[in-house]
């Protein structure tokens, strides 16, 4: 029903992916983690939450913006079986935007309300980097989110990536799980390189106290995949990079019963 907030009790599990800073690799692990849940036939999502980089509709594919329906909520558009709505749609690329924080909060809010989303099994939410107001914004509509916070293996970053879990954890959101990114590369000789140091993934997961869900290799293939719509996902199901992915859904799916939603409590 328009103007309802469909996600504050429906059965759909939230996942929002976060990280410390930028450039760790998010977006692609929102991108590539929705559409092999998609491809398990998941019912799946997503939100293009990072006003400053909103770069999920060309990594996915997708051309057009919403189109509306006749109750005149959008229809968000699709693409690899993952239906995506993004600030993208509504900003010009090439427009730099100052969003304030009650700018994000009423974006986010109607991304969720005016948004004929039916009820997914999967709504993917692709955070910006090191921000409190959409934090706090999304747990004000989506109490119930997880989070998954993506780091690279330097032990270095590991210290920015708790940034990221200290604010979920001020807003009261559960981490459930940190995935490295970039962990390593194999090179023609077929010998991983960690070229980015390693263990940074793990100290992380070790101090919140939740588990690492995966570690995915640094692939040309992926950034190729991201830039031309093409997820890797999809052109290398085989690859070590799907194999990871694949992985990593499958823990997510299986943190699942633990969670009980009872649709007659409405927090909302
Ligand atoms: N595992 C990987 N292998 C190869 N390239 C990767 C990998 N992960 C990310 N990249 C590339 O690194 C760049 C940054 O990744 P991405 O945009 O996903 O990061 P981000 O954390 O969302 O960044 P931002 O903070 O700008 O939103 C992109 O060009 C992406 O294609
Ligand atoms: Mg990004």
């Amino acid at each position: 029903m328009p103007g309802e907030n469909p996600f504050a009790h429906a059965r759909t599990r939230v996942i929002a992916v976060a990280s410390g800073k930028g450039g760790v690799g998010k977006s692609s692990v929102t991108t590539n983690l929705a559409v092999t849940l998609a491809r398990m036939g998941k019912d799946v999502c997503a939100i293009d939450a990072d006003v400053w980089g909103f770069s999920m509709p060309r990594m996915l594919g997708v051309e057009n913006g919403p189109d509306l329906d006749e109750h005149n909520q959008m229809i968000p558009p699709s693409a690899h079986g993952v239906r995506l709505l993004s600030m993208g749609f509504f900003v010009p690329e090439d427009q730099a935007v100052i969003w304030r924080g009650p700018m994000l909060h009423k974006a986010l809010e109607q991304f969720l309300t005016d948004v004929a989303w039916g009820e997914p099994d999967y709504l993917i939410i692709d955070m910006p980097p090191g921000t409190g107001d959409v934090s706090l914004s999304m747990s004000q509509f989506l109490p119930r989110a997880e989070v998954i916070i993506v780091t690279t293996p330097q032990p270095a970053a590991q210290a920015v990536a708790q940034r990221a879990a200290a604010m979920a954890e001020k807003v009261e959101l559960d981490v459930v799980g940190v995935v490295e990114n970039m962990s390593w590369f194999r090179g023609d000789d077929g010998v991983s390189y960690e070229i980015f140091g390693s263990g940074g993934g793990q100290k992380l997961a070790d101090q919140i106290g939740v588990p690492l869900l995966g570690r995915i290799p640094l692939v040309p293939a992926l950034r190729e995949g991201g830039d031309d719509g093409h997820p890797i996902v999809i052109t290398d199901p085989e690859g070590e990079a799907a194999v990871q992915f694949s992985n990593i859904a499958e823990q997510i799916e299986a943190i699942a019963p633990r969670r009980i939603y009872r649709s007659e409590l409405k927090l909302m």
